[in-house]
């Protein structure tokens, strides 16, 4: 069934587990996620990328989800990743999204807090959620970069000021991830966590979870994550399978038969991070 965002994490954050947010670029992508969900009964969330919008375009995004969340026996939202601008939120409400990101982590304090209200305005007047982000996360997330030496932790006293004045549904805050692949392993701040949780008391998200290691992330979410975004991981476990099947089958000619195992790894990866948030049987 297609819900908010807003259903699903305040029922994280008041149990104390995760959901996976997982980005869709097709509909093999789609199924896969769909179907680990039914599997485990955990709730998920579907969302597009700004590559993805590019990619697919926003209708092939919408109607996809769409279809998939209406026939699924999970609560599924359909979220906006990375919203750039009111205009692109506005389009993607139009056409059924449940769920907003506005990241305004590239302006000012005043300047992001704007811009998340002006957004929750119009949201929350038809029943759509919204995520904004705090500091700034570094690394690669299709043609958007933040080195390293311009990504900035979430300051918590900040994160209380931001939650209060905009009041909006999910905060994604910068404690230590990358967006893509990780050259070292990568170093939370569990304490900021744990303090911007307690001085907001309101759901939070964790981008750039590919590749953090499997206690880091059950720590993150005992402090009080309650939504973790995930793409690399999912396009390692879609293209290795890919390679494997066309080394095996080198004749091969048929996209059903190559994309098959594919859809197959990246099911597989959904479902083990759906045990490792602790999603699984929350739907
Ligand atoms: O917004 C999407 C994510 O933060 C995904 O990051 O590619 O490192 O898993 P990732
Ligand atoms: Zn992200």
């Amino acid at each position: 069934m297609l819900v908010t965002g807003r259903e699903i994490l305040q029922d994280a954050h008041k149990n104390n587990y995760a959901v996976g947010a997982f980005n869709v670029n097709n509909m093999e992508i789609v199924q896969a996620i769909i179907e680990a969900a039914e599997e485990t009964n955990s709730p998920v969330i579907l969302q597009a990328s700004q590559g993805g919008l590019k990619y697919a375009g926003v209708e092939y995004v919408a109607e996809l989800g769409k279809l998939a969340a209406k026939n699924a026996k999970v609560p599924v939202a359909i979220h906006l990743d990375h919203g750039t601008d009111f205009e692109q939120v506005m389009l993607c409400i139009r056409h059924g999204f449940t769920s907003v990101m506005i990241d305004g982590s590239r302006f000012d304090l005043e300047g992001n807090i704007q811009i998340t209200k002006k957004v929750i305005e119009v949201a929350r007047a038809v029943g759509v959620s919204v995520e904004a982000e705090l500091g700034k996360i570094g690394g690669t997330e299709d043609h958007i970069t933040v080195d390293e030496k311009n990504a900035t932790f979430t300051d918590p006293k900040e994160a209380k000021r931001f939650a209060d004045e905009t009041n909006v549904d999910s905060l994604a805050i910068a404690v230590g991830t990358a967006h893509g692949l990780y050259k070292g392993e990568p170093k939370l701040d569990f304490d900021r966590i744990k303090i911007i949780k307690e001085m907001t008391n309101m759901p939070l998200v964790l981008h750039g979870s590919s590749g953090v290691p499997a206690d880091s992330i059950k720590k993150a979410v005992s402090l009080g994550i309650n939504k973790i975004n995930i793409d690399t991981d999912l396009r390692i476990a879609f293209s290795n399978a890919v390679k494997e099947f066309i080394k095996e089958n080198p004749d091969s000619i048929d996209p059903r038969k190559i994309l098959s195992p594919a859809k197959l790894a990246m099911k597989e990866a959904v479902i083990e991070k759906m045990h490792l948030f602790g999603s699984v049987g929350r739907a």
